[in-house]
Parts: structure tokens; C-alpha cells; sequence
């Protein structure tokens, strides 16, 4: 009888009610990170689907997504690109607005990280409204990027995130709901 069951990803992220405002459930990926066998699996359970294909870059979505994609791009030996809230990047860069499960932002790129037909994988942590990760498609897609696929390692279906990026035509994946 296996008294140490294997744990799954979904086992290390913790739940911090109503953060950072009442009435949300907040997605702790830090206890996933912080973990030597969490973060492996998350990171080799993000790549699985997109062994064999040619990826150029990695862009990751602040803050979370940098870690993650970070992690990943020097595993698939190729550049790592940030997304990052406005003001944040010191080139120039080009900017799209969104809105969020709680809040407005603008994020930014700088206009020379990606270069026309270059193929790049999406990353962050947690797909909600979509809201970023369209942001940073819109982003990607404004230099001539073509996107392989986006990236997570949590989708709340309920947010209807997944479906808004399949209706611009993205391959989603997430590692749990
Ligand atoms: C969280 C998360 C995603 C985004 C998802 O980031 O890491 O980037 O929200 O929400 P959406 O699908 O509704 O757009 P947050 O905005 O909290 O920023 P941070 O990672 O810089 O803390
Ligand atoms: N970003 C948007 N909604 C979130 C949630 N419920 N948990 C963590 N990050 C989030």
C-alpha cells in the first residue's frame, strides 16, 4: 500500500481568502515554487506539449509568468522576453490596456524584443478574465510574433479567460482548473 501518494501540482498551491480584496480566492503559486519537486513538474508539465516544435522565445507576463518563464526558456535554451506593467521597461516599447479580475492596467514590450515570424510561447502563472494574457497576445502579435501556444499553470474556467483566447485563435493550456 503506497502511504506517499504522488502529489499532483495542484497539491502545492495554497488558497488565501479574500486577497487582495474580499470576495477573492486567491491562487498562491508560491508554495509551488517553493517546492524542488513542484516546481520541476510544473515546469516540465508546461513544456510537454510543445516538444519537437520550434519556439524562438518565451515572453512572461509580470510577475509571476517571469519565474516561470524564465525557468523555461533556459530549459528550451532560447531568450526570455518580459511583459511588464507600465512604466517598468527602460527602451522603448509599445503598450496595450486591459482589465483585470480586480483593477485597469497597462502593460508594455519593448518594440525591439521580438522579431516578424518569430514563434513564442506565452507564459504566466493563472489565466482568470484573460484580460493580461490578451493584452500580451495583442503585444506579441503587434511585432510579427506568432504565437505557439499560451501557457498556465492555473485556468478558473469560470472567468471565460480560456475561451476569449481561443476565440483569437491561441492554443491554451493550463495544468489544472
Ligand atoms: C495575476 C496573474 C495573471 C493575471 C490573470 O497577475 O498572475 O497575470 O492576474 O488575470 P486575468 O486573466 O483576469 O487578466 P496580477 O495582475 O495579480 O499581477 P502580478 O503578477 O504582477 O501580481
Ligand atoms: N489573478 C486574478 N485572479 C486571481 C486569483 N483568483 N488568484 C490569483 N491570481 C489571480
Amino acid at each position: 500500500r503506497d502511504t506517499h501518494p504522488t502529489k499532483t501540482v495542484k497539491d502545492y498551491i495554497r488558497t488565501i481568502v479574500d486577497f487582495p480584496h474580499e470576495g477573492i480566492m486567491f491562487r498562491d503559486v508560491t508554495t509551488l515554487f517553493a517546492d524542488p519537486r513542484g516546481f520541476r513538474m510544473a515546469i516540465d508539465q508546461m513544456l510537454h506539449p510543445y516538444a519537437g516544435m520550434r519556439i524562438d522565445k518565451v515572453v512572461g507576463l509580470e510577475a509571476r509568468g517571469f519565474i516561470l518563464g524564465g525557468a523555461i526558456a533556459h530549459q528550451l535554451t532560447v531568450g526570455f522576453v518580459p511583459i511588464r506593467k507600465k512604466g517598468k521597461l527602460p527602451g522603448a516599447v509599445i503598450s496595450e490596456e486591459y482589465t483585470l479580475e480586480y483593477g485597469e492596467a497597462v502593460v508594455e514590450i519593448h518594440d525591439d524584443a521580438i522579431r516578424p515570424g518569430e514563434t513564442i510561447l506565452l507564459v504566466d502563472d493563472l489565466l482568470a478574465t484573460g484580460g493580461t494574457a490578451e493584452a500580451g497576445i495583442k503585444l506579441i502579435e503587434r511585432l510579427g510574433g506568432e504565437i505557439v501556444g499560451c501557457s498556465f499553470i492555473i485556468d478558473l474556467p469560470e472567468l471565460g479567460g480560456r475561451k476569449r483566447l481561443e476565440k483569437m485563435g491561441m492554443d491554451v493550456r493550463a495544468l489544472c482548473d
